[in-house]
């Protein structure tokens, strides 16, 4: 096989300008993840590099590109996304985490700065498992179960606890927070060990707002981790209605909210004898994460 040895720019321009003319600002950035894709690299290329590329790659890459013209997202052409300090792998059972959603990870490392303490934890709604994993990377002690409705997102947690040799912390647990008695069933699993923490960032988008949702979202991320039901608050009334049969008396839960929810939530919460002690916004000045105690 013959290799050609060219500089990064003058292979991607063309590629780049491909992208740019149908409006993607990260024309340069996905071009150069792309490559990295096609060349099996896990180190960054820059534009001003020197390069070794077969023609079978170039026709690799092309064809990468062409998935990014038709609207895929670079993350669900790589099944890969960075969140907080690591690469997760993704599935089309899960959703592509949101740096948004650091904002909850964030949040529990100020409540608990310990990083030594011993912390069991769960993650209800859990995806890639985004949220717990980066929770185990900070607190090594810890343990965590990851709790979903779709076996295929819990085997994509599995793979990247793995990857991150973070299995014998990790439980993987297959159940619907709207079957009667979830919360039985759990802490049968759990031998009723009640959790220090729960984190959740469930479905929160009303179905009818689904369809006006960005092409790269309603087409690439399951509906069953977008639907929230009719005001697209169902899943944090299952949730809520359990809380105090999980969580310890001096716990604390957090969880993730969409914009402009935070009044409704909390009036649920409060309903199912939850206290709101702070409200986080995101770094678009949004609330995003709710601190829930047990009243
Ligand atoms: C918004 S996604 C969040 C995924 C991940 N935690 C994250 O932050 O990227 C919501 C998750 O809840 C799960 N889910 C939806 N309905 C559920 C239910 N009834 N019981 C358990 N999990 C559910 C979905 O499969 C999805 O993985």
């Amino acid at each position: 096989m013959t290799y050609k040895n060219i500089d990064v720019y003058t292979l991607i321009k063309p590629e780049i300008l491909k992208l740019r003319n149908i409006g993607i600002e990260t024309a340069n950035l996905d071009c150069r993840l792309l490559l990295s894709e096609t060349l099996d690299r896990y180190e960054a290329i820059y534009n001003h590099q020197n390069i070794y590329i077969s023609e079978n790659e170039i026709k690799k890459f092309q064809n990468l590109i062409q998935q990014r013209v038709s609207g895929k997202p670079v993350s669900r052409i790589i099944n890969k996304r960075s969140f907080w300090k690591k690469e997760f792998d993704l599935n089309d059972a899960t959703l592509d985490p949101r740096s948004d959603s650091e904002t909850l990870v964030e949040s529990v490392i100020e409540y608990y700065p310990n990083k030594l303490e011993f912390l069991k934890i769960i993650d209800l709604g859990s995806g890639t498992g985004c949220l717990g994993l980066s929770l185990l990377d900070e607190y090594s002690c810890s343990e965590a179960s990851f709790f979903d409705t779709s076996q295929k997102s819990l085997e994509m947690v599995k793979k990247n606890a793995q990857n991150f040799d973070f299995l014998e912390r990790s439980k993987f647990i297959n159940l619907d927070w709207n079957v009667r008695d979830w919360d039985k069933k759990l802490m049968k699993f759990e031998n009723n060990m009640k959790y220090d923490i729960a984190i959740s960032n469930p479905p929160y988008i009303p179905t009818n707002d689904i369809k006006t949702l960005r092409k790269e979202v309603k087409k690439y991320d399951p509906f069953i981790a977008l639907n929230g039901g009719k005001d697209g608050l169902d899943s944090y009334r299952s949730i809520f209605s359990k809380l105090t049969n999980i969580v310890k008396s001096d716990g604390k839960i957090f969880i993730e909210i969409g914009k402009g929810q935070e009044n409704n939530i909390t009036k649920i919460a409060i309903k199912h004898g939850l206290f709101p002690k702070e409200y986080k916004k995101d770094l678009s000045g949004v609330t995003r994460v709710i601190i829930f105690v047990i009243k």
